[in-house]
C-alpha cells in the first residue's frame, strides 16, 4: 500500500561532486551546510534523510582516470573514498552515500529515462563542448571558442548523434513554480537569476546522451546499447534512485519530494531548470527548495588553485585547528548569500578571537570559578526564553544564526568582566553562586543552539555542565594557537 507523503519528514541532499580529483574546501562547505540542516531537523522531527555521494561517470572522469594511468572503475573507487573520508573527518551525519556507479542507481536512472520517454527524441547535435563543465555552449556564450566558466579551456567542436529532452513545453510551468515558490530557489538573487534566464531565453532541447563510440563510461540508454546517458541526466537522477524510485513506491512516497537541495552557484541551472523539467516530464513532484551557495575564494577574492599555491586542503585546516573550528569558519565567515574568502591565516584569527578567547574562554572561566567558589556545584535556571535559530535556518543563513548565538557568548563574557566574581567572592559567596548559575544557564542555551553547527563542541560543553556539577575532565575547548 502506498503511504501518503509524511508532513514531518525532512530530506536534504548535497550535490554529488565529481570523483575526478580530491575534495576541496568548496565540497567541505557544502557537506557542512547540509549537515547543519540535517542535524537541526533531526532535533525537530527526527525523520530525516541526508544524502551525499559522488558523481562517477562522464568524459571528465574518464579522462582523469586515463591521465592517472588507471582504468575508470578502480580510479573512481579510490577517489570516491576520499570524499567519504572527508565526510567522516568533518563529522558529517549523512544517512546515505550514493555512488552513480552503483547498480541500483544505474537501474533507477534508466527507469527515469523511460518515464521521460514521451519527451525524448533522437537527433544530431552540433556545438562547442566543454569537457570540464560537461556542457555544450553556443558561439554567443563562448568568446574565442573558450569556455565562459573555464576561460583557459578551448571548447571542442562536436557533432554527435544524440537523444534530446524537450524542455520548451515545460518552460511556463517552471517559471510559475519558481515565481510562486512552489519550487523555492533562494537566496533571492539566485531566484532572480534563474527567472531572468527563463524569461529571456527560449529553452533549447537538452542533449542527454553520448554515442558509445565517443564515450563508453556511463549508464547505457535503455533500448539503445550504442549510447550512454549524458552524465548530468544520470547524476541528477541520484536524488530519487536511492529512495525507491522504480522499485519501492512506499519508500519513494515517504521521502519524495526533497525538502532541500543544496548546490553551488555554478550548477544552479542544472538544478533549477533541467532537473525540475526532468521531474515534470516523469510526472513526479518538484523538489520543495533549492539553496544555492556561493564560492570560496582565496584571500583577495582570487580563485583558489594549486598552481597559484593559495589552495588549502580541508585536512590541513582540520589538523591545525580542529574540525569544529573549520565548520565554524565556513559557516560564519562565508556569507550565506554570496562568495567568501578563506586562508589558514584568517582561520587562525577567527579561531583565536571567537573560539579561543570567546566561547572557549567563557566556558573555561565559568567552570573553574564554579569549582573554586562553589565546590563545582550549580543549579540551572529555567531555560532561557529566546527564539530559536529557525528564522535564520529557513534561509540557510548560517552566518546570521552563528552571529546571533555568539552575541550571547560576548554578553556573558562581558557580564563576568563587569561583575568581577573574584572580587564579589570576598564578601558574598551566595551572590557568586547565583551569578555563576545564571551564566551556566546561558552557556547551556548557547550549547543547545550550537548543536547542529558545532556538534563536538556543544557535546563537550554539555558534558562540562551536567547534572549540577562541573566535570573538570572535559578539557579545554579551544586552546590558543599562535
Ligand atoms: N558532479 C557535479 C554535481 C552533480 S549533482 C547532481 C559537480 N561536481 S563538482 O565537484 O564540480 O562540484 C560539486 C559542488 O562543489 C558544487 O555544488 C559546486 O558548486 C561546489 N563547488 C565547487 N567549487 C567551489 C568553491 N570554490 N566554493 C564553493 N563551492 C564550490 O558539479
Amino acid at each position: 500500500m502506498t503511504q501518503i507523503n509524511q508532513p514531518n519528514k525532512f530530506y536534504v541532499t548535497t550535490s554529488i561532486p565529481y570523483a575526478n580529483a580530491k575534495p576541496h574546501l568548496g565540497h567541505a562547505m557544502e557537506f557542512i551546510n547540509a549537515d547543519v540542516m540535517a542535524r537541526y531537523h533531526r532535533g525537530l522531527c527526527g525523520d530525516v534523510r541526508f544524502q551525499i555521494g559522488t558523481d562517477e561517470h562522464g568524459q571528465k572522469l574518464f579522462e582523469a582516470a586515463e591521465q592517472a594511468g588507471e582504468a575508470a572503475r578502480p580510479f573512481v573507487n579510490k577517489m570516491s573514498e576520499t570524499f567519504s573520508r572527508l565526510a567522516q573527518d568533518l563529522n558529517i551525519s549523512h544517512d546515505y552515500f550514493v555512488r552513480t556507479t552503483d547498480d541500483a542507481h544505474k537501474l533507477g536512472a534508466q527507469k527515469l529515462w523511460q518515464a521521460c520517454q514521451d519527451d525524448i527524441y533522437r537527433g544530431e547535435y552540433r556545438g562547442l563542448y566543454c569537457v570540464a563543465c560537461e556542457l555544450f555552449y553556443t558561439a554567443k556564450d563562448a568568446a574565442n571558442d573558450c569556455c565562459p566558466v573555464h576561460p583557459n579551456r578551448q571548447l571542442q567542436e562536436l557533432a554527435i548523434e544524440s537523444y534530446f529532452l524537450k524542455l520548451g513545453k515545460y518552460q511556463d510551468r517552471l517559471i510559475n513554480a519558481i515565481e510562486n515558490d512552489e519550487y523555492r530557489v533562494f537566496p533571492g538573487l539566485r531566484k532572480n537569476e534563474v527567472l531572468s534566464f527563463l524569461r529571456s531565453n527560449e529553452l533549447q532541447d537538452l542533449s542527454i546522451s553520448r554515442p558509445k563510440s565517443q564515450l563508453e563510461w556511463g549508464v547505457e540508454v535503455p533500448g539503445d546499447s550504442g549510447h550512454v546517458m549524458y552524465v548530468w541526466f544520470d547524476a541528477l537522477a541520484n536524488y530519487i534512485t536511492t529512495i525507491g524510485y522504480g522499485y519501492n513506491a512506499d519508500e519513494l512516497a515517504r521521502w519524495w519530494p526533497t525538502d532541500l537541495h543544496i548546490v553551488g552557484k555554478d550548477i544552479s541551472r542544472f538544478h533549477a531548470v533541467y532537473w525540475p523539467i526532468m521531474l515534470m516530464s516523469a510526472k513526479l513532484e518538484l523538489p520543495k527548495a533549492l539553496y544555492v551557495h556561493g564560492f570560496i575564494n582565496a584571500a583577495g577574492g582570487v580563485k583558489m588553485s594549486k598552481s597559484l599555491g593559495n589552495s588549502v586542503e580541508p585536512s590541513e585546516a582540520i589538523a591545525k585547528y580542529g574540525v569544529d573550528a573549520l565548520r565554524y569558519y565556513l559557516l560564519r565567515e562565508i556569507p550565506s548569500d554570496g562568495d567568501g574568502e578563506f586562508s589558514l591565516e584568517r582561520l587562525g584569527i577567527v579561531y583565536n578571537s571567537d573560539l579561543a578567547n570567546g566561547l572557549g574562554n567563557l566556558v573555561q572561566r565559568v567552570a573553574s570559578m564554579t569549582v573554586k567558589y562553589c565546590n563545582g556545584q550549580f543549579s540551572v535556571g529555567d531555560s532561557v526564553d529566546r527564539f530559536k535559530v529557525d528564522r535564520f535556518l529557513v534561509d540557510c543563513a548560517f552566518d546570521h544564526a552563528l552571529d546571533y548565538i555568539f552575541t550571547f557568548v560576548r554578553s556573558s563574557n562581558q557580564k563576568i568582566e563587569e561583575s568581577k566574581p573574584w572580587e564579589l567572592a570576598k564578601s558574598n559567596l551566595d551572590a557568586v553562586a547565583e551569578l555563576l548559575s545564571g551564566l551556566i544557564t546561558e552557556i547551556l542555551w548557547v550549547a543547545k543552539a550550537l548543536e547542529p553547527f558545532l556538534p563536538e563542541t556543544a557535546a563537550k560543553i554539555q558534558a562540562t555542565f551536567m547534572d549540577g556539577r562541573v566535570d573538570t575532565n572535559v578539557g579545554i575547548l579551544f586552546p590558543r594557537i599562535d
